[in-house]
C-alpha cells in the first residue's frame, strides 16, 4: 500500500514517457518491416526523378504536414541516404541480373529496344509540363467544378484509394484506370515491386504473368489496404508517400474508352458482367420481363445489351443509386483524385507507345524491363461516329456532361460533331 501511494505523479509521468517510446519504436520496426525493406533504389531513382522533372509548386493549402510526418520523413530520408552510400557497391537486383531472353524472342514480341534521343526526351518532357500544369491550374480555377473536387485528401474514403498501386521498392506510385492499358502496367508494377513469385522467383517479364494473377486484387499493394496494416498512421504514410514516390496515371478519349468498355464487357461473353449489369439494363431498357440466366443462352436466344441501352444505363439516375459506377465506366477523376494527388506523369493511350518509353526512363527502370507490346484490336477514335449513329442527340449532350471533366482536366478536346447536328 505505501509504496503505492509513494508512487507519485512524476513517477508515473515517467513510465508513460518510456511506454510512449516503446510505441514510436515499435512503430517504426513495424513501418521498416513494410517500406524499409526498399534498399538503395528507392532514393536513387527518386532523386534522380527530381533533377528531370522541373520542380512542380507543391502542397499549397492542402495542409502542412503534422509532426507525425515530419518526424517519420526525417526518418526515412536519413536512413534510406545511409543506407544509399553503404550499398552503392552492392551487386544489381537479383531480377535484372537474371539473364534476358534471346533477342529473336523480342524481336517476335515486338519489343521496341530502339533507345530514345534527348531530343524527343525534351518534347516529352514539356508535353508531360504541359499536362501537369493544366491540371494544376484547373484544380485551382474556381469556376471549374466538378463533383468530390473540393474535398481534401484525408476526406477520400479509404475504399476510394483502391485504384492507387504502390511500389515501396522503387517509390512508385501508379493509378490504374480500367481500359487504358491497365493489364500491362499492372504487370509492370509486380515486376517492379517484386509482389508475385514463380517458383519462388520474383517474375522478371511482365509478359509471363498470368492474366488471372494480374487481375486479382491481393496481388497488389494499393492504398486502401494501409489501414490493415498502419492503423490510425496510414494516412500519414499515405501522404509521406505521395510527397515522396512518382505518382503516374494513363487516360484516354473518355467516350471511346466507354465504346472500349461496352466491347470488352458486353459483346463478349461475360458472365458476371451478364449477372450485374446486362441483366438489369435488359429489364430496364428493353422492356423484358424475363431474360435467360446465363450469357451464352441471351447470345444464343439473340438477346444483346445494345450501346444504347448501355448509355441508357449511365444516364440513369437510378444506377447510381445502387451502386458507384462500375470501375470500367466510372469517370478518371473519382478513380484518381487528380486534384488531391499531384501526379508527376500523366501518359496517354493515344500515344502509349512514346510515354511508356519516356516514363520508364524517368523511373529509372528501363534496364530492369520494356513494357509489353499490346496486340489486342484497340478501340478507335475514328469509329466514334459509328458507335454514337443511333444515340439520341440528348442522350450525347448529357453523356458530354457526365464526363466532362476528365475531357477537360486530361487536355481532350470536346467532341464537337457528336454534339451538334
Ligand atoms: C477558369 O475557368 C474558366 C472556365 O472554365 C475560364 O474561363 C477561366 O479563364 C479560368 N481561369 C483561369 C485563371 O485559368
Ligand atoms: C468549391 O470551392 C469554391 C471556392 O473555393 C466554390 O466557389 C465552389 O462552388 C466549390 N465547388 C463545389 C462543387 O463545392
Ligand atoms: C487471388 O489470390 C489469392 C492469394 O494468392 C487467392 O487466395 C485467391 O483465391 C485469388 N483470387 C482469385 C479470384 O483468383
Ligand atoms: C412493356 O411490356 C408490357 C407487357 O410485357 C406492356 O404492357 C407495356 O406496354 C410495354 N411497355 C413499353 C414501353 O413497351
Ligand atoms: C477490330 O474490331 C472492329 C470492330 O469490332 C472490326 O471492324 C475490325 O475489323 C477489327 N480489326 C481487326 C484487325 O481485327
Amino acid at each position: 500500500m505505501k509504496l503505492l501511494t509513494r508512487m507519485t505523479k512524476a513517477r508515473l509521468f515517467r513510465l508513460s514517457v518510456v511506454v510512449g517510446s516503446v510505441f514510436m519504436i515499435l512503430l517504426i520496426i513495424v513501418y521498416w518491416d513494410n517500406v524499409g525493406t526498399a534498399h538503395f533504389y528507392l532514393h536513387s531513382s527518386f532523386s534522380g526523378h527530381r533533377e528531370v522533372l522541373p520542380t512542380v509548386v507543391k502542397g499549397d493549402g492542402r495542409g502542412s504536414l503534422s509532426d507525425v510526418d515530419e518526424f517519420l520523413e526525417k526518418l526515412l530520408t536519413t536512413d534510406l541516404r545511409s543506407r544509399a552510400d553503404r550499398k552503392t557497391e552492392q551487386p544489381p537486383l537479383q531480377a535484372s541480373s537474371r539473364p534476358v531472353v534471346g533477342t529473336l524472342e523480342e524481336n517476335v514480341r515486338g519489343y521496341d529496344w530502339s533507345s530514345h534521343d534527348a531530343g524527343t526526351m525534351l518534347d516529352q518532357e514539356k508535353i508531360q509540363a504541359e499536362r501537369r500544369e493544366t491540371l494544376r491550374a484547373l484544380c485551382a480555377n474556381s469556376s471549374f467544378a466538378f463533383p468530390t473536387k473540393n474535398r481534401s485528401f484525408e476526406d477520400i474514403p479509404n475504399y476510394e484509394l483502391n485504384h492507387l498501386i504502390v511500389d515501396d521498392r522503387h517509390g512508385i506510385v501508379y493509378c490504374y484506370v480500367p481500359k487504358v492499358a491497365c493489364t500491362n502496367w499492372k504487370r509492370v508494377m509486380i515486376v517492379l515491386s517484386e509482389s508475385l513469385l514463380d517458383q519462388g522467383v520474383p517474375y522478371a517479364d511482365p509478359l509471363n504473368i498470368p492474366r488471372k494473377h494480374v487481375h486479382n486484387t491481393s496481388t497488389h499493394f494499393t492504398f486502401n489496404k494501409f489501414w490493415h496494416r498502419y492503423g490510425k498512421f496510414s494516412r500519414h504514410l499515405m501522404k509521406i508517400k505521395l510527397k515522396k514516390y512518382t505518382k503516374f496515371l494513363f487516360v484516354r478519349d473518355p467516350f471511346v474508352r466507354l465504346i472500349s468498355a461496352f466491347r470488352s464487357k458486353f459483346e463478349l461473353e461475360n458472365e458476371e458482367f451478364y449477372r450485374l449489369f446486362a441483366i438489369p439494363m435488359l429489364k430496364l431498357y428493353s422492356n423484358l420481363s424475363s431474360v435467360p440466366t446465363s450469357v451464352s443462352e441471351a447470345f444464343k436466344a439473340g438477346l444483346r445489351v445494345s450501346f444504347s441501352d448501355f448509355i441508357q444505363y449511365l444516364l440513369d439516375p437510378r444506377t447510381e443509386k445502387v451502386a458507384p459506377f462500375n470501375e470500367h465506366w466510372r469517370q478518371v477523376y473519382r478513380l484518381c483524385h487528380p486534384c488531391q494527388i499531384e501526379y508527376d506523369f500523366i501518359g496517354k493511350l493515344e500515344t502509349l507507345d512514346e510515354d511508356a518509353a519516356h516514363l520508364l526512363q524517368l523511373l529509372k527502370v528501363d534496364h530492369l524491363l520494356r513494357f509489353p507490346p499490346s496486340y489486342r484490336n484497340r478501340t478507335a477514335s475514328s469509329w466514334q461516329e459509328d458507335w454514337f449513329a443511333k444515340i439520341p442527340m440528348a442522350w450525347r449532350q448529357e453523356l458530354y456532361k457526365l464526363y466532362e471533366a476528365d475531357f477537360v482536366l486530361f487536355g481532350y478536346p470536346k467532341p464537337e460533331h457528336l454534339l451538334k447536328n
